[in-house]
């Protein structure tokens, strides 16, 4: 069956379903109503052992437990807080996951924030989008690695966005001087450029020895809480496309084609349980196909080790495999 932007999550569970049979899957950010839940309860009907729903959140998330089991009473299902605002909630969050499991197969870093008009920082004093796309997600996956529990055969996936196009990193002043220069399109950007450089950081460093690591755009929806989280408006809406059309030279964009919340977690569930992509290091799945044109300021080894080091050195911990 053909894979592209149209495919639904029913669609490719009915092609790599098995893939998720008896398996231990972590998603953080699946409050009702976004590309998460929808994953989630999706999922359910595979048949995993166990999902791990990692959010700030409890009163969003329950529903999402509810529709888990009524998709599949047989599946396992465990609350785990998280607060991507919080590096101490990180720290936390993992505490927990491995009071239920010792092993994670699959990863999904989806939770995300858009464009917030108002600068904030993280507990720990970084912008908050670059915190909870990015940082938080990096401290996650590099403790969970750390402790044993994703190991050879697992895979890390990052759910990241052509919005990445808005912005490269500002590596000396990712917290835009305390605020004053600070643009919610251009952080955001920031932060899903950081997502696909960290990446490919991680993929490099973790050549050899069998996880693989991932990264995709589920598609633009509007039927997810991501607008309405930060109250983006049309206006504002359109500040984005032009900032878009500024950084490509004044040319216009190719049309954006709008997706449907099935669609987009049709495409994280295809990156999560292709098998075939297990081998493509790095590989940004885009419309459930490889996407080419990345700028290299997203993909380049020598700004991937420099984001990792600066990440480092905000989580205060070296990681090493
Ligand atoms: N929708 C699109 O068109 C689109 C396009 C490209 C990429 N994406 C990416 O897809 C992912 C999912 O987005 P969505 O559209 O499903 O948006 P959504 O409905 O707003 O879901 C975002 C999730 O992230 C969680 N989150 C935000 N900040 C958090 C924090 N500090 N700590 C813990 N959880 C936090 C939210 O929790 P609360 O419910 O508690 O706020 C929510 O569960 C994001 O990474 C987004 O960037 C979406």
């Amino acid at each position: 069956m053909p894979f592209d932007i149209n495919t639904t999550d029913t669609e490719v569970l009915s092609s790599f379903g098995k893939e998720a049979q008896g398996k231990t899957l972590l998603i953080t950010g699946p409050s009702t109503a976004g590309i998460g839940s929808k994953v989630a309860v999706s999922l359910a009907t595979a048949g995993p052992k166990l999902l791990i729903l990692a959010g700030r959140n409890k009163s969003k998330i329950t529903p999402v437990i509810g529709g888990i089991n009524r998709a599949n009473p047989g599946v396992q299902v465990k609350f785990v807080q998280l607060d991507l605002l919080s590096q101490k909630s990180v720290h936390d969050a993992v505490t927990q996951v491995k009071e239920a499991t010792d092993h994670i197969d699959i990863l999904i870093n989806n939770a995300g924030v858009m464009a917030p008009r108002k600068f904030l920082l993280s507990q720990d004093g970084v912008e908050s989008q670059f915190a909870a796309n990015y940082l938080s997600h990096f401290l996650l996956t590099n403790l969970l690695l750390k402790s044993g529990l994703i190991r050879a055969g697992d895979l890390i996936l990052n759910i990241g966005s052509l919005g990445y196009q808005m912005s490269d990193i500002q590596y000396d002043n990712i917290n835009y001087s305390n605020g004053e220069s600070y643009n919610g399109w251009k952080a955001y950007g920031q932060a899903k450029s950081a997502q696909l450089l960290g990446t490919r950081g991680l993929a490099n460093r973790l050549k050899g020895k069998g996880i693989a690591v991932l990264v995709a755009h589920p598609g633009v929806t509007l039927e997810s809480s991501l607008l309405a989280n930060s109250a983006i408006d049309q206006e504002y809406f359109g500040e984005a496309y032009l900032l878009a059309i500024e950084r490509n030279d004044g040319q216009p964009l190719p049309p954006q084609n709008m997706v449907s919340i099935e669609q987009a977690a049709g495409v994280v569930l295809y990156t999560a349980l292709n098998p075939e992509l297990r081998s493509k290091p790095a590989a940004f799945i885009v419309e459930n196909g490889i996407y080419a044109l990345t700028k290299d300021y997203a993909i380049n080894d020598a700004d991937a080790d420099k984001l990792w080091e600066l990440s480092e050195s905000l989580v205060g911990e070296r990681f090493e495999f």
